[in-house]
This record gives structure tokens, sequence and C-alpha cells, in this order.
């Protein structure tokens, strides 16, 4: 049985004493939570320090939004997989569509981000998903299948048992307020688990999380979660509130 893991990817909000209140409610509602599922939080790196501060102790997992492809050196602005984990991160969201979009990021780049924090420990939250033209087009499947392969080009299977959890993220549906439908995103994990199964075995396929994302709010949590195709959730927006991200934890 997989473990659900709900994740929180606060991007670009809120300041340190919203941040710091907003982990410290958040840990109360992971150490009541009766469903079993592990919660995580990816805050602006500037306040990994203190969010780690108010959850040191608890479950409650710390990630960062993006990792550097490289190692130390002069690259201005970025933070290297070995500071991450210096800060107490056991993950990176790598590959979010809005890296892939304003960062211009590439399917090379990503799989770089990817090999660099499994050299170091550091586990990923890899998000894939097609753009709306992409899906009118009916290359879903083709365009996640290229993420996929470009991602994990050189991942062995131990890594992947180890280190990685995969994120649906229908761009369209991210901060539209329209998701898929818990069927669609379904197909989609499916279609996701059956490619890991391809690359790295059966076992892996069975064991790897397949999170869904793409504005995930307590009305459509339980919905997407009651699937068995669907092991979590990457919350954007409703993450941001702690009474709306405490429901999507006990949806
Ligand atoms: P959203 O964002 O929940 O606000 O749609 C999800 C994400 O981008 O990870």
């Amino acid at each position: 049985m997989r473990t659900e893991l709900i994740a929180a990817n606060w991007k670009m909000n809120l300041r340190r004493d919203g941040a710091v209140d907003l982990a410290r409610a958040v840990r109360g509602v992971a150490e009541g939570n009766t469903r079993g599922r592990d919660v995580l939080l990816a805050p602006p790196a500037v306040y990994l320090g203190p969010v780690r501060e108010a959850i040191e102790g608890s479950s409650v997992l710390l990630a960062a939004q993006d990792v550097s492809a490289h190692e130390d050196g002069a690259f201005t602005g970025e933070h290297s997989a070995e500071m991450l984990l210096d800060a107490g991160c056991r993950y990176s969201i790598i590959g979010h569509s809005e890296r892939r979009e304003h960062g211009g990021e590439s399917d090379e780049l990503i799989g770089r981000k990817v090999r660099r924090a499994f050299d170091t420990g550091l586990g990923a939250i890899l998000c894939v998903g097609e753009k709306e033209d992409e899906r009118l087009r009916g290359h879903e499947t083709r365009v996640v299948e290229r993420q996929l392969r470009a991602a994990l080009e050189d991942v062995r299977k131990e890594e992947a048992d180890r280190l990685l959890v995969l994120a649906y993220e229908p761009v369209w549906a991210i901060g539209t307020g329209r998701t898929a439908t818990p069927k669609d995103a379904a197909i989609m994990h499916r279609f996701i688990r059956d490619w890991i199964g391809g690359r790295f075995g059966a076992g892996t396929a069975d064991a790897i999380r397949v999170l869904y994302g793409g504005s995930v709010k307590p009305a459509n949590a339980a919905d997407l979660l009651q699937n068995p195709e669907i092991d979590g959730a990457l919350v954007g927006g409703a993450s941001l509130k702690a009474d709306s991200f405490a429901a999507i934890i006990s949806a």
C-alpha cells in the first residue's frame, strides 16, 4: 500500500510571520491526522529556516520548490541540492510548469536537476503535465511521456524506489479553478504508472506515488483522493490557508 502524500507548494507567497504561523498550524493538523497521510511543505527558499524550526520534531516533511542542476560555484541566485539538504529538505519539486514556462526550463535541464538531486540523496517531486492546446490536440500522453523520458533518462531503479515522487499537473488546471475530472486524472495516472513499470519494473510502478495537482481544494479533494490511482495531491492556492489545507489533508 502506498502512503498518500499531501504536499503544499506555497510558490512565491507569504511573509516570514505568515509562513511560520501556517507551518505551526499544519503541524497541528498533521499530528492529529487520522488518515495516515504524509504531509509536506514547500515554502519559498528564504523561509526554509523558520519553517523548519516550526515543524521540527514533527512528521511534516520539508521541500524546496526548485534545485540547481549545478554543484557549488558561480550560479548567482541558485541553491544546490547539498544546500537544500543542509536546510532540512527531504525533497525538491522539480520541473514545475511555472518553471518550465517562466524559467524557460527544458526537459533536458529538468533531467539534470533530477540527476543532481539523486546524486546527493535529495528526493524529487517531479512534475509533468500537458498544456491545454496539447490536450485539445489529443497529445497529452505523448507530452507526458516525453517529459518522463527526459527527466528520468539516467535514473536507476534503486533511486526511483527511494527518492522519486511524481506529480501529474495538467497545466490548464493550475491556478485556474478547473480540475481534471477524477476519471481523466486516473487515466493519466495509470499511463504514468505503466510507463514507470516499463522503465523500472512492476515493483517500482506499484510502490511509486503519483500525486495530482491543479486546483485541488476542499470541495474536490475527496473525489480525487478516493481514486486508487491518485496517491495524494500537490496543492498551490488552497495550501496557503490552514483551514483549507487541513480540509484536504483529512478529505
Ligand atoms: P494550484 O497549484 O493548486 O493553485 O492550482 C498547484 C501547483 O501548481 O502545484
